[in-house]
């Protein structure tokens, strides 16, 4: 495995004692053997398999085989020298059906999967729900019924049970937003719904499945909770009160529609009117106090007031022209393969700018997820990404902002959801025909930097 100087300004400063360093995947993602042991599909088995909507036509089915090669990953993790691994279970592989029986062979491979990671000192993490709605469930309306949250706390129920005794830390859902944006509002991703606004009760029914799933953990005494949000800061195409407006909407609909209503109880004005139902008794679940807050960040965002001279089409998402915001290129900062800007200066802005909103209402917080697209071995431009972006994390630290923990999405090349097998995040690259893996440059960087740490 390649050794490396230290980063590319140095060595990293020190990040405190018991700060929790891990690399993050998701089920869907890596585990491939879609059909095997009983495992139901779920909505992207049935997205992937309508024509044109993956990039590259690819599946799921196979990915990296993490399903059966688990062993060879968790000694990568353990030779990477992280404490902790996020990953998320299948809903479908546990209940085929999303609910009613369970399937004790799905539940036994996350079973083999945590006591490996013990065995390795790796601590496991896992993530209830990382956006693979059981198909039974979405053909009878998923999110956008009420129903799905209550389906969801029983299938918390059954994760808790086994695993409970060996995992210390949850992460309840992972982005609920992109799920909403994405996937009902915009059709870039399952289950492909052009709902525009009529989305937000998704987003809604997913923290009502998130405050439900917090009380059955904590009913049974299972560890600390949090969740994992994509948040990023929100920058005005220009100092126009238009522009101003639309970024300020824009934030709302990224940031504080999440956010809020975990951390203050409370929806940001205008958007309780357009929920199903008075939403007063289910924000006092969505609310109840985490033991830490995740954030998923990768890039900040330009927008302005619609304009039909900005072109529709970011970063592969076409913004339709009845949303009342454009999305400008974020220009003068150098891109990764996915064309997102590199912008870790946008990681404590973000930080800081979430402990002014929320104040005391913040519990610590943990980078869940922060990584990169780059083709190749030698990837010398993740290594300044990771650098970049951990210095940016040290200084929020500095001014005070409570952060425990870091994970690099990801640990793998994996299955980049609509765009399939091309974007490449992974530390270790996956070769997708013989499914070998090769650590790449940035792994070694970052095991010679978690041992300088130590
Ligand atoms: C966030 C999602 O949680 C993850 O699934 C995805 O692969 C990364 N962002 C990169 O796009």
């Amino acid at each position: 495995m390649t050794t490396l100087p230290p980063g590319p300004t140095g060595p990293l400063p020190r990040f405190p004692a018991n700060f929790l360093w891990g690399v993050s995947t998701s089920a869907h993602q890596i585990e491939g053997a879609a059909a095997d042991d009983g495992r139901g599909p779920s909505s992207w088995d049935a997205f992937a398999a309508e024509p044109g909507r993956i990039k590259d036509g690819s599946n799921a089915s196979v990915a990296c085989d993490h399903y059966r090669r688990y062993p060879e990953d968790v000694a990568l993790l353990k030779e990477l020298g992280v404490g902790a691994y996020r990953f998320s279970v299948s809903w479908s592989r546990v209940l085929p059906e999303g609910a009613g029986a369970v399937n004790k062979a799905g539940l036994d491979f996350y079973d083999r999967l945590v006591d490996a990671l013990c065995e390795a000192g790796v601590r496991p993490v896992p993530t209830l729900f990382h956006w693979d709605t059981p198909l039974a469930l979405e053909r009878a309306g998923g999110w956008l019924e009420r129903d799905t949250a209550h389906r969801f706390a029983e299938y918390a129920e059954v994760v808790a049970a086994r695993l409970g005794d060996r995992v210390g830390r949850w992460i309840t859902l992972n982005e609920p937003a992109e799920l909403t944006l994405l996937g009902h509002a915009l059709g870039e991703h399952a289950p492909g719904r052009r709902l525009l606004f009529d989305a937000l009760p998704v987003a809604h029914h997913q923290l009502l499945a998130h405050g439900l799933a917090v009380e059955v953990l904590r009913d049974r005494g299972s560890g600390s909770i949090g969740i994992a949000n994509s948040h990023g800061p929100t920058w005005a195409a220009s100092e126009s009160a238009g522009d101003r407006a639309a970024a300020d909407f824009y934030d709302l609909l990224l940031n504080r529609l999440f956010a809020d209503p975990l951390l203050l109880g409370t929806y940001p004005e205008g958007i309780a009117e357009l929920l199903p139902g008075p939403v007063e008794d289910d924000l006092r679940l969505i609310s109840q106090p985490l033991d830490w807050y995740g954030v998923n960040y990768y890039q900040p965002t330009r927008v302005g007031a619609p304009d039909p001279s900005v072109p529709a089409d970011f970063a592969g998402i076409t913004i339709p022209p009845e949303l009342p915001f454009s999305v400008h290129r974020v220009d003068g900062f150098p891109r990764t393969a996915f064309d997102w800007p590199v912008v870790p200066p946008a990681l404590l802005e973000l930080l800081v700018g979430f402990k002014e909103r929320y104040g005391d209402r913040l519990p610590p917080v943990v980078v869940t997820e922060n990584g990169c697209s780059y083709e190749g071995l030698d990837d010398q431009d993740r290594i300044r990404f990771l650098d970049g972006h951990l210095r940016a994390l040290h200084d929020a630290m500095d001014e005070g902002v409570d952060v425990r923990g870091y994970f690099v999405w990801s640990l793998l090349d994996n299955w980049e959801w609509a765009e399939g097998y091309a974007q490449r995040f992974g530390l270790v690259h996956v070769d997708f025909d013989t499914l070998e893996r090769t650590p790449k440059a940035s792994f070694g960087w970052l095991r010679d930097a978690l041992r300088a740490q130590r």
